[in-house]
């Protein structure tokens, strides 16, 4: 098993390698500069600059809201910020879906304006034009199965996915069409860790799982989950490495009670 060197940019190729030497990839979001920093510095091998940004950083309900241009403003902070990890983008809902040009023009403003090393796009046979026209232009493409948040309308729910025969099926051999495609690796997202066993040993390219088991050839979580910040969100699959809420607000308190009792500043935090 090899040990990828801190300082050596992580490469699409590089992922694939990781998977073919057993070893795991780690992925996590980061949509700004001063948590990007910190995340590429911690060794993450990639990082994601997801739409979740839409319900993390702008507080909607849902990713459908973000644009193209919001995801391009972040991916440019991360960017800027990552000296070691690959750096992937979202292509946001409805930047995409409607025909395969659009979509080349979206990866391409992302690619461009951001200086990002590839797009993640979420679907399988629906987005087949697309994800060719993307990748036949030179852009590294990450797929997403599962489910895929921005079809949360068409789901009705975040409940875990593919749990019937039919459903499980039609993932696996979306997985199978996504590999031939020539994507790079594969998002299963909220998935039976059986069923993404199956798909990590039936395709080439690696999985990166979140909410899908164990077997899967890598890991991603949203940052601020991982971390404690969005403290209400406890989902089974999370694990929580920090209370940053508790800290925080905690914190927070403090400087209040500071400010208000003229606690702050003091003789040596003046001038
Ligand atoms: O947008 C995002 O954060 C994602 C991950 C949950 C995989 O797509």
């Amino acid at each position: 098993m090899s040990i990828h060197k801190k300082s050596k940019r992580v490469t699409a190729e590089t992922l694939r390698t990781m998977k073919h030497e057993n070893e795991k990839i780690s992925m996590l979001t980061a949509y700004d500069y001063t948590l990007a920093k910190m995340v590429d510095a911690s060794g993450v091998d990639a990082i994601l600059v997801g739409d979740s940004a839409s319900n993390v950083m702008a507080g909607h309900e849902t990713t459908l809201p973000i644009t193209l241009e919001q995801m391009i403003y972040h991916a440019q902070s991360v960017v800027r910020a990552s000296e070691r990890a690959l750096v992937v983008v979202d292509l946001p809902f409805g930047t995409y879906q409607s025909d395969s040009q659009k979509a080349l023009d979206s990866a391409v403003r992302i690619m461009k304006e951001s200086g990002a090393h590839a797009v993640k796009l979420e679907g399988g046979k629906n987005i087949k034009k697309s994800i060719k026209k993307i990748i036949n232009a030179g852009i590294p493409v990450m797929g997403h199965l599962g489910l895929t948040p921005q079809s949360i309308y068409q789901f009705g729910t975040y409940k875990v996915r593919a749990k019937e025969e039919e459903e499980a099926q039609t993932l696996l051999e979306e997985a199978q069409l996504l590999d031939d495609l020539g994507c790079f690796a594969l998002v299963l997202e909220k998935i039976p860790a059986a069923l993404a066993k199956q798909v990590t040993q039936k395709i080439s390219i690696p999985t990166i799982g979140i909410g899908a088991g164990a077997e899967c050839d890598g890991q991603v979580l949203v940052l601020q989950d991982m971390l404690g910040m969005t403290h209400e969100f406890k989902p089974r699959f999370l694990r929580q490495y920090l209370n940053l809420y508790d800290e925080i607000t905690g914190a927070v308190t403090q400087y209040v009670k500071d400010v208000k009792d003229g606690g702050f500043p003091n003789k040596n935090e003046q001038y």
